[in-house]
């Protein structure tokens, strides 16, 4: 080999798969985190102080005193109801304008304006804050549903996790049925491999798989008469950060599960699941601590592995992608994403298939 061949750089170098949408609605928090006061969080590279203003309506401001830099999440909402920041006691109201500076005669409309602080629009739905990604911008549409959250006949289980990875490595896991297997093993498939067949379609605003024939991938496979249990499985995708997995079995089980996602910066994801099941014949909360350290064990597995395939791309300085039909969602998510990103209509791409597959 040459001594140039050798020095070549890893092919590939610079390619990331990171995008920022700013006009869209992420999980900022879950309502409830805003009983203590303000919460820092970082949404798209930006920190943000969001918190619960004298009407109950929550905010989210830029998390800099536009004074002299102060996280104004370190302060505390005063009786006028406005956030005061901690260093001089300027306050501010949710849209971020400056009303009082202390030692100054209540200012002008204008002081409010030249003194304020970027703020986002916020919609508290499904026990989420969802904050919009743009400052200072009126938002357009409503966030994901979450189905079946407030639903009291489902078991609910909540959950919040870190993952070192990009928005879309942490949406392609959520909704990656191959890894499971193997990621998985034991817990999660991972038994003798089974025909199944996928369908990919449209939906509004993102990505459906179905998959059909799939064996049940927990408890008994065949009913009292001895005829298969079917289980019907769909993964799902909605712009720009909600991944779904959703399981019908015997026509009675049935599990739901939605991923909001959160992009703190180009390489960590804040990730949060909401798992709901209808158990015929079962106390969910008999079966609460079981299915949370389930969820745990899982989720720690996902985690580990996505922090593995970050550290290795940084390793390489870019990534390199090689799918094959069983990679059904992550790259039409990335081509969403990017198109979004764009500018463009993120639903152009004809993307129905069939595949058949074993899992
Ligand atoms: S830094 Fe916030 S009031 Fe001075
Ligand atoms: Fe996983």
């Amino acid at each position: 080999m040459e001594r140039a061949d050798v020095l070549q750089p890893p092919k590939n170098k610079g390619h990331r798969s990171v995008v920022s949408i700013p006009d869209a609605w992420y999980p900022g928090c879950r309502s409830e985190e805003l009983a203590e006061g303000p919460v820092a969080r970082t949404l798209l590279g930006t920190p943000l102080a969001i918190y619960r203003d004298g009407d109950g309506a929550a905010g989210a401001l830029l998390d800099r005193c536009p004074h002299r830099n102060v996280a104004l999440s370190g302060g505390a909402v005063d009786e006028r109801g406005w956030l005061t920041c901690p260093y001089h006691g300027w306050r501010f109201d949710r849209t971020g304008g400056c009303r009082d500076v202390p030692g100054l005669p209540p200012p002008s409309d204008t002081e409010v304006q030249e003194r304020a602080v970027p703020s986002h629009a916020v919609h508290e739905q499904d026990g989420f804050v969802w904050v919009w990604g743009r400052p200072d911008a009126p938002p357009k549409g409503r966030p994901v549903r979450i189905p079946h959250v407030d639903d009291p006949s489902y078991l609910v289980i909540q959950r919040e996790y870190l993952f070192e990875a990009s928005l879309h490595a942490a949406l392609e896991n959520a909704l990656d049925v191959p890894h499971t297997a193997f990621v998985h093993r034991g817990d999660f498939r991972g038994g003798p491999r089974q025909p199944v067949t996928a369908i990919r379609r449209r939906i509004e605003n993102g990505i459906e798989v179905e998959y059909q024939g799939e064996p049940p991938l927990a408890g008994p496979s065949h009913d009292e008469e001895g005829r298969p249990i079917v289980q019907q499985h769909w993964d799902r995708f909605f712009l720009p950060s909600v991944a779904q997995v959703e399981y019908l079995t015997g026509g009675e089980r049935h599990l739901v599960t939605t991923f909001p996602h959160a992009p703190i910066d180009d390489y960590r994801t804040r990730g949060y699941l909401v798992t709901c099941w209808r158990l015929p014949g079962v106390e969910p909360e008999s079966v609460r601590p079981a299915l949370e350290k389930y969820l745990d064990d899982l989720l720690a597995q996902d985690v580990a592995i996505l922090a593995r395939q970050t550290e290795n791309i940084r390793r390489f300085g870019g990534e390199t992608y090689r799918s094959t039909d069983l990679d059904l969602m992550g790259p039409e998510i990335w081509r969403m994403l990017r198109q979004a990103e764009r500018g463009l209509d993120p639903s152009a791409a004809d993307i129905a298939c069939t595949v058949e597959l074993t899992v």
